[in-house]
């Protein structure tokens, strides 16, 4: 008698894809000529294009006349060394004791994604407090890059919420968050994003920092940080790094997770970068040995093309300066398309305190909209944002703020009415 074989793969579960793929596909389907895109944190031009940075316009040049160019693997698994020398002075500064006394352990990943898995699979094997709990807490911000506990879930650990958005007053919930760090276990891992908040757009201040970090002092936490959008609040990347660096001259244990994807406009070229600052060189040797071990084993080498562009950049001054330009005048026009938003919101007389379009900082706005408005600007008007109430201000441009703006008002006026 034939055995009916089945394939071992027939039962898979078909698995559930968070709300954004189903939107991007119903935002692909919708024939509006007024649709707007506000769900991704791509930065676009004021046409509403993919924008290619001037200065990596040059760099692709210089790589395209380099006759030396040749598509041979890195040099090493942890990715290509001048790149991770020049990222590493970039984020720490060139005078940093880290870099110069051989204390970080560094390798090139794909994207923040890949140095957030890399960082959370080096934990899971190396993190001397949790080798031993079969499932060790993470503790994640309850507002937070919505991958972030996918990640962590993957390799194995379980993850907590920690509260950080307040939302009547649309800024970070300093005090609670604080709270909260001081009531968790001693030494556990804490997640937080160095700048430009996804998808919150609210960042701690200078002095709250310091207060976190006298936090995670006095209770030994790890800090996880991941760093996605550096450059986008102030222009300058050493002035949204100073966290980092606050953090590591206090000596708190911690790992940087890195993406160029954003500050250079190289989202698809998967250009991350892994740090971790260490007590001594050899404690150093021995992680980065550890990481290329990690590297062989999950991804092998890794992609050289979008790394070879930022270390054209970096490494050129003059091609350096005008990425700088190039990333004040993002960050100045995100402001702007914020400050237009916010204006033509007033001028709608749209219900509600709008100075948070301009206070909350970065690609992100986070509305507090509810359920119900946010399908009501998605299905009456067109207007995208995600199921959380994210906006992306990299979404908005001169030609669709009015309607954007409009619309809010709209949304926001029906539930005036049908509240009374
Ligand atoms: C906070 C945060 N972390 C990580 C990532 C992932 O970055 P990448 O696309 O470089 O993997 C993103 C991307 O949106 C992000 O916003």
């Amino acid at each position: 008698m034939d055995q009916k074989v089945v394939h071992p793969f027939a039962n898979v579960p078909e698995g559930k894809l968070e709300s954004l793929n189903k939107l991007q596909t119903q935002f692909k389907n919708d024939s509006r000529v007024n649709k707007v895109d506000l769900m991704c944190g791509i930065y676009q031009t004021e046409e509403g294009n993919p924008y290619v940075l001037p200065s990596v316009k040059l760099a692709r040049q210089m790589l395209f006349n380099d006759p030396k160019w040749e598509h041979e693997y890195p040099s090493s698994h942890l990715g290509e060394t001048e790149f991770r020398d020049l990222s590493a002075r970039l984020l720490f500064g060139e005078s940093s004791g880290i870099i110069n006394e051989n204390r970080l352990a560094s390798m090139q990943t794909v994207g923040a994604s890949g140095a957030c898995h890399m960082g959370a699979m080096f934990l899971r094997a190396h993190y001397e407090t949790y080798k031993s709990k079969p499932s060790g807490n993470v503790y994640i911000p309850a507002q937070t890059w919505v991958n972030h506990p996918n990640l962590f879930h993957a390799v194995g650990f379980e993850t907590v919420s920690l509260p950080y958005y307040d939302a009547s007053a649309h800024v970070f919930a300093f005090n609670s968050f604080n709270e909260a760090i001081q009531q968790i276990p001693t030494q556990s891992i804490v997640v937080l994003q160095v700048c430009g908040n996804n998808p919150t757009g609210c960042d701690p201040s200078v002095e709250e920092w310091e207060r976190l970090a006298h936090t995670f002092k006095s209770k030994q936490h790890f800090a996880f940080l991941d760093l996605s959008y550096p450059g986008f609040v102030s222009g300058s990347v050493a002035q949204d790094c100073a966290p980092i660096r606050l953090f590591a001259d206090a000596n708190i244990p911690l790992l940087l997770a890195t993406t160029y994807g954003k500050s250079f406009g190289l989202y698809g070229e998967r250009v991350g970068h892994l740090c971790m600052p260490l007590p001594s060189a050899e404690i150093a040797a021995r992680v980065e040995q550890q990481m290329k071990l990690l590297a062989r084993a999950e991804t092998g080498a890794q992609p050289r093309f979008g790394a070879k562009l930022v270390t054209n950049i970096l490494g050129n001054p003059w091609l350096k300066d005008i990425w700088e330009e190039n990333l004040k005048a993002m960050a100045l026009d995100l402001a702007r398309r914020r400050e237009r938003l916010e204006e033509a919101l007033i001028e709608r007389d749209t219900p509600g305190d709008w100075s948070f379009v301009t206070t909350q900082v970065g690609m992100f706005l986070y509305t507090s909209f509810d359920q119900e408005q946010i399908e009501y600007l998605r299905e009456e008007h067109s207007v995208y944002l995600q199921d959380t109430g994210r906006l992306s201000i990299a979404g908005l441009n001169p030609q669709n703020t009015i309607h954007v703006a409009e619309s809010i008002a709209k949304a926001l006026r029906r539930r005036v009415v049908t509240t009374l």
